[in-house]
């Protein structure tokens, strides 16, 4: 069958391998149809991505119709349409024990740690999937990108007469939006880049943001839009440590700062007048719970979530190692390319 490997940055190859095995006891024999592509894939490809190896066959962001079950399955069958939650945990360490299968110690994320689906077919624990009824292949893809904004939301738990400030609205961020809005929390929006501003309120229709160039025009703005509090949950989706670094000062007191991006840089900050004296939490977010599999299946089918405006490009199979080096480059407004297999 036909599979797409990373051989090195910038060094995409089409190779055919060894056709996918008969499912064992707890696995299931999937047909890859739509593979959604983010910024962790083209990290990798550019050669920035510090959890990446090479050579890899990338994909994480899956929507699978299941083809074979092996012994002991009961949550999918032949014909079901499926999300796959991609981070593979081991069941048995401190964190998977205790339920956090999201940041499983030995954690190896499909297509970072370990080979994806950017292939025919393929087999993985039947544990992963996630079925739906009513969602397309394209959706079901889409599911794990949302994942990570729904479980970031999570962390900084907002109440519905908070506010939530999101900065960086790539497609992380939005994500991040997407679940700040569900929260009933008034939501602002911040980045750099007013294309992607423009994108927030046209697109996803939330009104306030904040142009920042981070000369402190931006902290008075916030101040104005959250009548002098600032923001009772800042989720940090930039990963850069500057912003990091910076977002301690959006603040309220007793705030929650929720570091969704993901930095190899140090973040600096002053502890007495801001985390001390506003008595913060920071928070990190590391991908996603099962459970936030199953509630964003249900919201895109309840039409909670509208999935239109996120896949802004496509390609098929054959034609991606072409045009993949184009969705690197911002200012095609790329939010989500995906590449259809069958
Ligand atoms: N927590 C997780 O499990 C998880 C999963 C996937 C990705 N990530 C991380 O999420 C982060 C965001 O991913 P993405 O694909 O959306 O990235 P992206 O680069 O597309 O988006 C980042 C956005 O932040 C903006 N930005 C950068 N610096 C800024 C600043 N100083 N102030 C305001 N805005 C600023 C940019 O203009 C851009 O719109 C990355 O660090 C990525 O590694 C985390
Ligand atoms: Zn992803
Ligand atoms: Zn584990």
């Amino acid at each position: 069958m036909k599979a797409i490997q990373l051989e090195q940055p910038k060094q995409f190859r089409r190779l055919e391998v060894a056709e996918a095995a008969q499912p064992g006891a707890g696995e299931a024999l999937l047909r890859v149809h739509r593979i959604g592509i983010c910024g962790t894939d083209i990290a990798g490809y550019l050669g920035k991505m510090p959890f990446f190896s090479y050579p890899r066959i990338p994909g994480h962001e899956l929507g699978v119709e299941v083809l074979a079950v092996g012994a002991g399955v009961t949550n999918v069958q032949p014909g079901d349409r499926c999300s796959v939650e991609p981070y593979i945990n081991c069941g048995h360490c401190y964190s998977c024990l205790r339920g956090h299968t999201n940041c499983c110690e030995t954690n190896k994320t499909l297509g970072v740690m370990c080979d994806g689906g950017m292939c025919e077919r393929i087999v993985l624990p039947a544990r992963k999937l996630h079925v739906s009824g009513k969602l397309s292949y394209e959706q079901l893809a889409l599911v794990e990108t949302l994942a990570i904004g729904c479980h970031a939301v999570n962390r900084g738990e907002p109440k519905t007469t908070e506010h939530v400030l999101v900065i960086g609205a790539g497609p992380i961020g939005l994500s991040v939006i997407e679940f700040a809005r569900l929260s009933g929390a008034k939501t602002i929006v911040m980045d750099m880049n007013e294309q992607r501003l423009a994108f927030v309120r046209e697109k996803l229709r939330v009104p306030d943001t904040i142009l920042t160039c981070g000369d402190g025009e931006e902290l008075k703005k916030l101040t104005e839009l959250t009548k002098g509090q600032l923001a009772d949950v800042v989720v940090d989706a930039t990963g850069h440590n500057k912003s990091m670094s910076q977002a301690l000062n959006y603040c309220a007191f007793r705030g929650r700062l929720v570091y969704v991006g993901i930095t190899q840089s140090e973040i600096s900050f002053l502890q007495a007048p801001a985390l001390h004296r506003r008595e913060l939490d920071i928070r990190a977010s590391r991908n996603a719970l099962p459970g936030d599999f199953t509630r964003i299946i249900e919201l895109i089918e309840d039409g909670q979530i509208d999935t239109k405006p996120w896949i802004t490009h496509h390609a098929a199979f054959d034609e991606m190692i072409e045009v993949f080096p184009k969705w690197t480059l911002p200012e095609t407004g790329v939010i989500k390319a995906v590449v259809e297999v069958a």
